[in-house]
């Protein structure tokens, strides 16, 4: 598999996406770079990383066998990817936060940004961005995050952490290719941060409420139960957990 190694570019995902717009991007093609100068996260949020010191990261994958409502599946199989590949390399307490936010100990160390590329109508292919967060320690401002390195103490060698990944994605599409749709579907779920616990919730309309995380629909909707026993269904976008 092909990997494009940079010093510095504005955005993996970005560059990524305008190979494969040139059609220069084959299944499986990776960039990463040491620093990322407009680095993005999901719904217009900034990613930043200080150089060197951890993952960004984009891959290339073909998509074309999936239908439109089974794109969520390509979330859940690069989450249980990532969870996978942190495991094998020792981290505990980790957890999925839907969609995709993967936390250890109640903090995020990885952000998943997943893009599609749309031909003549057409989806054929996903720009999936990962940042991992490894041998950064100071996160100002940012005191939900956390590394690799703050979480065991150890200094992770960044191209043996995107190895194990690499490895995991491949893993994982090769279910999603199989349509193991029931499976992933269960395995995310039994990693779902706050699953069955009481928590607080913003909808859309900015009205907080409280309820608990039961499960994620066929569809990928984030499902919670509200205090009078009856459940709610929330898309991306439409729900933010508060605590
Ligand atoms: C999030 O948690 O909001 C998603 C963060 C995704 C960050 C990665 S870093 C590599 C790739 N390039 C980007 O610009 N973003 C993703």
């Amino acid at each position: 598999m092909r990997i494009i190694k940079l010093d510095a570019i504005d955005s993996t995902n970005t560059y990524l996406k305008s190979l494969s717009g040139a059609g220069k991007a084959e299944d499986g093609l990776t960039v990463v770079a040491r620093l990322q100068t407009n680095g993005r996260g999901q719904m217009g949020t900034v990613w930043s990383s200080q150089e060197a010191k951890n993952l960004t990261f984009s891959v290339f994958k073909d998509v074309s066998f999936l239908n439109i409502s089974q794109h969520f599946y390509i979330s859940m199989a690069v989450s249980l990817a990532v969870y996978a590949a942190l495991k094998n390399l020792g981290v505990n307490k980790i957890k999925v936060k839907w969609p995709n936010d993967i936390l250890s100990d109640d903090k995020k160390i990885a952000g998943i940004l997943i893009e599609n590329v749309i031909k003549l109508n057409v989806i054929t292919g996903s720009v999936i961005g990962i940042g991992l967060n490894v041998n950064q320690t100071e996160f100002k401002g940012l005191p939900g995050a956390s590394s690799l390195l703050l979480l065991s103490g150890q200094v992770n060698d960044l191209d043996e952490v995107l190895s194990v990944i690499l490895k995991q994605i491949d893993i994982y599409f090769d279910h999603l290719k199989a349509r193991n749709f029931k499976s992933l579907k269960a395995e995310y779920e039994s990693h779902l941060f706050r699953k069955n616990k009481p928590s607080t919730f913003k909808d859309a309309e900015g009205s907080v409420f409280s309820g608990y995380i039961v499960g994620i629909s066929d569809f990928g909707n984030l499902l919670v139960r509200i205090e009078d026993n009856i459940i709610r269904s929330f898309g991306f976008k439409e729900v933010v957990l508060l605590y």
